[in-house]
């Protein structure tokens, strides 16, 4: 069996960095978990949320799959949000997707992938609302990278319709839903600027 010396290796070296830089770290953030957003991206380990926001443990609360896709019949998403927008009280909810996203592209070919095929056939309907645009883009990079921001879009939009959401909204309570792309190439975040706060939805 191979171990996972490394990996403990380096949590080692990660747990004295910081309790050398604060000593009150861990039992400070052991205590509670405040964060202000809530992250739905990719799985790709390429767009780790926390790192490339330059935060810290507690800063962000998580959720990522195959795509960043926020569906109405995914049990494990909802729960999220409805922890997220109604336990945590996040005000911001932010999907990201990323330009190359190997879920969009495969979302777009015919391989069968066996149980992906149907985590992605949400995405391959984002594309028949969208065939239009997407046909009249002729370089086939370029399609894929629409297509990642379209589905980021439509994710937004599915997470506007929630009744968690929906909930907070008619409460009052201040939330924004976000739609953001990243690009693997330099690391830099995109705001898609369809931002919803329940006063614009
Ligand atoms: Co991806």
């Amino acid at each position: 069996m191979t171990s996972l010396k490394k990996l403990f290796d380096n949590n080692k070296v990660w747990s004295d960095n910081v309790k050398e830089k604060d000593p009150e770290f861990f039992s400070n953030l052991s205590k509670q978990q405040t964060p202000e957003y809530l992250w739905i991206g990719c799985s790709d380990s390429r767009v780790p949320a926390t790192q490339i926001l330059n935060l810290q443990p507690g800063d962000i609360f998580v959720h990522r799959n195959i795509a960043n896709q926020a569906l109405h019949s995914d049990f494990s998403c909802l729960s999220v949000i409805q922890y997220a927008v109604e336990a945590l009280k996040v005000k911001h909810i932010i999907v990201c997707g990323h330009y190359g996203c190997g879920g969009v592209m495969a979302s777009m070919g015919d391989d069968d992938l066996g149980l992906i095929n149907h985590w992605l056939q949400n995405i391959k309907t984002v594309q028949r609302f969208h065939a239009e645009e997407l046909n009249s883009i002729t370089d086939h990079q370029e399609k894929v990278n629409r297509l990642c921001e379209l589905n980021v879009v439509e994710q937004v939009r599915n997470i506007c319709n929630n009744s968690v959401v929906q909930n907070a909204w008619k409460s009052g309570q201040q939330l924004t839903v976000h739609g953001l792309i990243y690009s693997l190439a330099d690391g830099i975040l995109k705001d898609l600027e369809v931002s919803v706060d329940g006063s614009n939805q």
